[in-house]
């Protein structure tokens, strides 16, 4: 049987399309996954065009790929995913070993499109756009926790962001498709799916009739077997009083919420066109934290976007103060091909965008490290994950608001359940706990 590597960089949507890749190959191609590129007679790489660090990767992996052909002479090497979208010309200049590039709207006929690079013995190119189907194929079992996409593309043309180049307009799969995929992965033993979208709160509005995410959530909390539910990425534009309210009232949904600030400034928050102000999104947080106690935020802030200045930086760290984050991710911002972004004045030199990361990440932990502290002593549900990394004799698993923690079974407890742990210490990234039997609390 004819071998196949995977090799997925960026987000959990493209963890996402990598599966459903691979599921089709194993399923309908007759391969079977490898975990040796050496050995593969097809090597997928799933690529992120979102900053350039990660396509840079993406064609240094592709350089250190390329001697295998020289062994292997039907080794067909292709790219899927952002890259394809983005970077074709480059690819072809800089990696001539691959012979097939897709982006994602071609998925569906990977089958036939690697048939015909071994047909027609010349690289194919396939960028176009296609109806959206929804693919369900899984290379394996799913494990305890997956991923499904509720929707694809995006249309809010962030002045930094080549998402809605590389993945297309905005299109919402139909509730019922999404309830099946769901349903089959709960009857194969999942406990948690993570509902993915660009901007995931705006699922449904293009749908006829039509629908919205707190719609959804409701139906997917119905399903048996499914203990939880979370979703990502939220845009502050698009959050509703409803999906707040859906936050505290659908029971499987959890109490977090990852919602992207970008900036604290509202002059770069114009320039980045996101559509709200700082004082917007103070005023999201606060009902949030009114309808939904204890709820665990978490966003994604960039720095160094062209024109930020040292004040402009500054109300960024003062937002993080002021919100309180669980988490954050900071990024350094990244000039991107086609983006207006890219052509502004005022571009920040990379020791400054270093220096402010530095210093917003040391503000993130300031902030965050008393939350888990708050934790000490209080009974969490906590759905286990697995043995810990930390002591294989110790079992791990993550609170609703999206801890780890790690904590002694006894020999009593399964993967896969649900159970309450009473926190005894905090740590730098992760709980300590002790199990209990029985009274619950929600953190
Ligand atoms: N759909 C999400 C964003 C997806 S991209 C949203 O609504 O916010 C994930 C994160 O990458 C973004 O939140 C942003 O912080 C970061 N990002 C996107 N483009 C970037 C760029 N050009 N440079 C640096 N970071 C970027
Ligand atoms: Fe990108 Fe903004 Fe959409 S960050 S994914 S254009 S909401």
């Amino acid at each position: 049987m004819p071998k196949l590597h995977v090799i997925t960089y960026g987000c959990q949507m493209n963890e996402y399309d990598s599966e459903r890749a691979a599921g089709l190959l194993t399923q309908f191609g007759h391969y079977e996954l490898t975990d040796s590129p050496a050995e593969a007679d097809l090597i997928l790489l799933n690529t992120c065009s979102i900053r350039e660090k990660a396509e840079e990767k993406v064609f240094s992996k592709l350089g250190e790929l390329r001697p295998l052909k020289g062994r292997n002479p039907d080794l067909v090497i292709g790219v899927m995913g952002c890259m394809a979208q983005l970077q074709k010309e480059r690819i072809r200049q800089r990696a001539p070993s691959v012979d097939l590039v897709f982006g994602s709207p071609a998925i569906a006929r990977v089958g036939e499109l690697v048939d015909r690079v071994r047909r027609e013995r010349r690289p194919v190119l396939e960028v176009g756009e296609a109806p959206l189907v929804k693919l369900t194929t899984r290379p394996r079992r799913p494990s305890l926790k997956a991923f499904v996409t509720v929707m694809e593309g995006c249309e809010k043309h962030c002045t930094f962001c080549v998402v809605p180049v590389t993945r297309g307009r905005e299109r919402s799969h139909p509730p019922e498709t999404i309830l099946a995929e769901i349903q089959e992965l709960a009857r194969q033993g999942v406990r948690e799916v993570t509902l993915l979208g660009q901007t995931v709160n705006a699922y449904g509005r293009d749908l006829a009739p039509p629908t919205d995410l707190a719609a959804l959530l409701e139906r997917v909390n119905e399903i048996d077997g499914l203990a939880r539910v979370r979703f990502v990425t939220s845009n502050p534009y698009n959050l509703t009083s409803r999906l707040i309210g859906a936050l505290r009232d659908v029971p499987k949904v959890c109490e977090s919420l990852h919602l992207p600030l970008q900036s604290g400034s509202n002059r770069i928050l114009a320039a980045m066109n996101r559509g709200y102000t700082r004082e917007r999104y103070l005023e999201l947080i606060a009902e949030l934290k009114e309808t939904v106690p204890g709820i665990a935020l978490s966003t994604d802030l960039i720095v160094g976007f062209p024109g930020e200045t040292e004040e402009d930086f500054a109300q960024t760290v003062d937002m993080v103060e002021r919100v309180g984050y669980d988490s954050l991710f900071a990024f350094r911002y990244s000039r991107r091909p086609g983006t207006p972004a890219a052509t502004l004045p005022g571009q920040v030199p990379e020791d400054v965008k270093a220096r402010r990361n530095t210093r917003i990440l040391e503000v993130a932990e300031r902030v965050s490290a008393p939350k888990a502290v708050a934790l000490e002593g209080r009974e969490l549900e906590v759905l286990v994950d697995g043995a810990s990394k930390r002591d294989r004799r110790q079992l791990a698993g993550r609170t609703r608001c999206h801890r780890v923690v790690n904590f002694d079974g006894g020999g009593r407890v399964d993967v896969g359940e649900i159970v309450q742990v009473r926190i005894t210490q905090a740590m730098p990234h992760s709980l300590r706990g002790a199990l209990v039997e029985e009274g619950a609390h929600v953190c």
